[in-house]
């Protein structure tokens, strides 16, 4: 070995560190995938990667490529072309020239007008040692893939694969959390039967502020958690106080205000992972004031964060335009924002209350009810290729959200973001032709599927009044 390929030895086990480092941080599936076929193709000095995943719902094997306007999807069955041979036997394949070979399908060069002719393709095994999926890459820079890249490819798979599977478990974790943290906000908000979807829209209102303030992501999660946990003290408060028709004596006063003391003490019970850690302080400051006339502490402006800012506003506009309370009438949102006005500068903040208002972000949808009892059946209509695509979708109503103005679902193939989708529900003995526009579509690793979220365009009123309807009758 000469002392120069040494050299490179080092430098590629370096890179493999470095990128090992980054993969393990990622916890965006779509980030991560890239960010695996980008590394593998530099350190590899190839032209071109992709990742190939397993789903073994289909046995397929998945993978993204980017066309002209949108990233669409590849699949096939899981023993078909290299990756499939790769996957099946759980070995690499070095091609030195792919024309010559009757395992490569010529069919992907012709439609992406790529020249292929080096190809090397290595099994991505997790922990268990199982093969998840493929890594490839395409054409050398320099040459052919030589015995020494095979090593380089299988270092850096095994990296791979350990991120990949972590990112699965974590998101797993994190949905599981996230509909745990739901369910007790709406635990917490049907004890008063005037306050139903308070916390989830205090979460939404706070959400779009946080993201209209620049808080990155971890900041925008640890108010939305903060915001659906932040009334969860009300458990403490006896119902003779917390359901009084009429108003409140200072004593009975003082026993409501303890609630945001019993939030700080419950939050800080749970575990937070680190970065999570001021959710128990945000949570339990959506009272305080920026004049320092707040409670539970009375803190003042500058010692508030910008989170405990966010919810005061985002609090009290929703209580303020909410249903009736037995103790007074609901305001319109000019009302409202009027109070919110008049606050600026003793109770809120006037630069979060500016964007509010400027920024339009109290118009969230507001919906009666998240859950229904029934499954609903969703057909749906897709273009592919020019093609109408039909295709069909259980819409689960214990975990997704339907209101009169959109839904979530799930999908084996991402959608794209700002398209229109035709819609027929079938919902209540009817059938519902509804157009959406789709505005989320996130992968969920796990299942290899997509969530997305759709807002219906051009709802008419019938169809309207079934859709509250159904969310009326839980
Ligand atoms: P909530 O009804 O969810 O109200 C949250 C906060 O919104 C209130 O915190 C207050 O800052 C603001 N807010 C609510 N209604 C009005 C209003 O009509 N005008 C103005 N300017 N601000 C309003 P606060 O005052 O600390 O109250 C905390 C909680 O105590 C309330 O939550 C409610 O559950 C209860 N509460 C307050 N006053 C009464 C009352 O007179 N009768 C009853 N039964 N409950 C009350
Ligand atoms: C990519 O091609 O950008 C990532 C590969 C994949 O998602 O399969
Ligand atoms: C809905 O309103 O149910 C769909 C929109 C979303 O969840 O973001
Ligand atoms: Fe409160």
């Amino acid at each position: 070995m000469t002392e120069s390929t040494s050299l490179k030895q080092v430098q590629d086990m370096e890179a493999i560190l470095e990128t090992s480092k980054a993969m393990m941080s990622e916890r965006d599936p779509d980030r991560l995938l890239n960010l695996i076929v980008q590394k593998a193709t530099d350190v590899l000095e190839a032209e071109r990667g992709s990742i190939f995943l397993a789903d073994y719902d289909t046995q397929e094997l998945w993978s993204r490529v980017a066309q002209a306007v949108e990233i669409a999807e590849i699949r096939f069955h899981w023993d078909k072309g290299i990756a499939g041979n790769v996957f099946q036997k759980s070995e690499i394949i070095n091609i030195k020239d792919a024309y010559q070979d009757s395992r490569f399908n010529p069919e992907i060069d012709k439609k992406t007008g790529y020249h292929t002719r080096t190809i090397l393709c290595g099994p991505l095994i997790n922990h268990k040692n199982e093969v998840i999926g493929a890594l490839q890459v395409l054409n050398k820079k320099d040459g052919v893939f030589n015995d020494y890249d095979e090593s380089l490819l299988t270092a850096f798979s095994a990296q791979a694969a350990i991120a990949i599977e972590n990112a699965q478990l974590y998101q797993e974790l994190e949905l599981t959390f996230k509909s745990f943290l739901k369910t007790m906000a709406s635990a917490i908000d049907a004890r008063d039967p005037t306050t139903a979807g308070h916390s989830e829209r205090v979460a939404r209102y706070s959400l779009s502020l946080a993201k209209a303030m620049g808080f990155n992501e971890t900041e925008q999660k640890a108010i939305d958690y903060a915001a659906l946990l932040h009334d969860i003290g009300k458990i403490g408060v006896r119902d003779n106080v917390l359901l009084k028709p009429g108003r409140l004596t200072p004593e009975e006063y003082e026993q409501m205000k303890n609630h945001v003391v019993k939030t700080k003490e419950i939050l800080e019970n749970m575990f937070f992972s680190r970065e999570l850690r001021e959710i128990p302080h945000i949570a339990s400051s959506h009272h305080e004031k920026i004049d320092g006339s707040g409670y539970p502490t009375g803190l003042k402006g500058d010692n508030l964060s910008r989170a405990a800012k966010i919810m005061a506003i985002a609090d009290v506009y929703d209580a303020l335009v909410a249903t009736d309370r037995p103790y007074k009438k609901a305001m319109t949102s000019e009302e409202a924002l009027a109070i919110l006005e008049q606050g600026k500068g003793t109770h809120f903040d006037q630069e979060i209350v500016d964007v509010f208002k400027n920024k339009k972000l109290y118009l969230i949808e507001r919906r009666k009810s998240d859950r229904l009892d029934t499954n609903i059946l969703m057909d749906y209509f897709i273009t592919i290729d020019k093609k109408q695509i039909s295709e069909s979708a259980i819409i689960q109503a214990t975990t997704v959200n339907l209101s009169t103005s959109g839904l979530v679902f799930s999908s084996k193939r991402p959608l794209a973001i700002g398209a229109i989708l035709n819609t027929v529900l079938h919902i209540a003995g009817q059938d519902l032709k509804i157009q959406g526009k789709i505005i989320r579509s996130e992968r969920i690793l796990s299942h290899n599927t997509y969530n997305n979220a759709i807002e219906f365009i051009g709802l008419m009123p019938e169809q309207n009044k079934i859709l509250a309807g159904l969310s009326e009758t839980k």
